[in-house]
């Protein structure tokens, strides 16, 4: 996009006038995640990372759960989304309420919770995981069962992963359910050669066909670690756009499929968001401090 470099300038400079800071998902464009973020990573590096922030301002660059996570561990920062319609398929597919029916038809069984969820929902679980640590979170309740909601696919990844016993719920990626095995094997056998890396919300069948299955971060450091000379990753299309400026003697081989929450985010909102102070996101307190609560228990596990 030629005409970027203004926006990059004028957000650059108004970072420093307001001491702001841009956290960005893996799922951003190039030119925010490669030009005005300050921290990028998934969602567990990105929560970690505003556990840490001192800039009186955060500007969050990915969608709305992970803006209310940064506000919950920010309780008196400003903390900025460029556009709150960024929502996710996964946060709108449960409610407070459904986690309340839940915790009633399974008397004293811990309830984890994706991050991928409101605060609302966050605030009546015990704590909270992600792609990168879900299955340790899971064995910390020291339970033999636990309910792990909302995602479907993520509770079937991790039950494959522990003798724990999953309960979950039909939540989806609306990006990684539209992957199928049958691509994927195709793209194999025209190129046998081809390594297949995909997000742990991808449907089981995908995540058979794949070498290794990782978060957003664990799969870019795969592809940094093994330098494969072909690779395809089964996940949001910035990802490869972003990897392949750090790894040009790596061919990325497309599909992908784009998240239309993430792809909200756009530079010109970024600046407006630094100028405006806005989309200011708040949590009202009654649901912000048993919210916390899970994210912190998460963060302290320090896993
Ligand atoms: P990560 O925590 O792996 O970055 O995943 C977040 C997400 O929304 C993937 O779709
Ligand atoms: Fe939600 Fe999927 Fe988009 Fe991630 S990629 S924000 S899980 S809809």
């Amino acid at each position: 996009w030629p005409g970027f470099a203004p926006y990059v300038k004028a957000i650059n400079d108004l970072k420093k006038h307001r001491n702001a800071v841009v956290l960005a998902h893996n799922y951003m464009t190039p030119e925010i995640f490669h030009c005005v973020a300050d921290v990028v990573g998934d969602s567990l590096q990105l929560a970690r990372e505003a556990a840490k922030a001192d800039a009186d301002v955060i500007v969050q660059c990915g969608v709305h759960f992970m803006a209310e996570t940064s506000k919950l561990l920010n309780p008196n920062k400003t903390v900025l989304i460029p556009d709150s319609n960024a929502g996710c398929s996964l946060a709108e597919s449960i409610t407070g309420a459904d986690v309340r029916a839940l915790r009633e038809a399974y008397p004293g069984v811990p309830i984890v919770t994706y991050v991928n969820t409101s605060a609302e929902v966050k605030a009546e679980c015990d704590i909270c995981c992600t792609s990168s640590n879900a299955v340790k979170v899971v064995e910390s309740m020291g339970t033999d069962r636990v309910i792990l909601i909302p995602d479907e696919f993520l509770a079937k990844y991790v039950a494959s992963k522990t003798d724990v016993q999953i309960i979950t719920w039909k939540g989806h990626c609306e990006v990684h359910e539209r992957f199928t095995a049958e691509e994927l094997r195709a793209y194999r056998e025209a190129d046998p050669g081809v390594k297949i890396i995909a997000h742990p919300e991808c449907p089981p069948d995908v995540i058979g066909e794949s070498d290794f299955t990782g978060s957003t971060s664990g799969m870019i450091q795969w592809v940094q670690d093994n330098q494969p000379s072909k690779v395809l990753l089964v996940t949001e299309c910035s990802m490869s756009d972003n990897v392949a400026v750090e790894t040009p003697g790596v061919e990325f081989v497309r599909p992908c499929n784009l998240c239309p929450h993430m792809k909200r985010i756009t530079l010109p909102k970024i600046l407006d968001s630094l100028i405006f102070l806005k989309e200011e996101v708040t949590v009202p307190e009654d649901v912000a401090e048993p919210a916390r609560r899970a994210v912190e228990r998460m963060i302290n596990l320090n896993n």
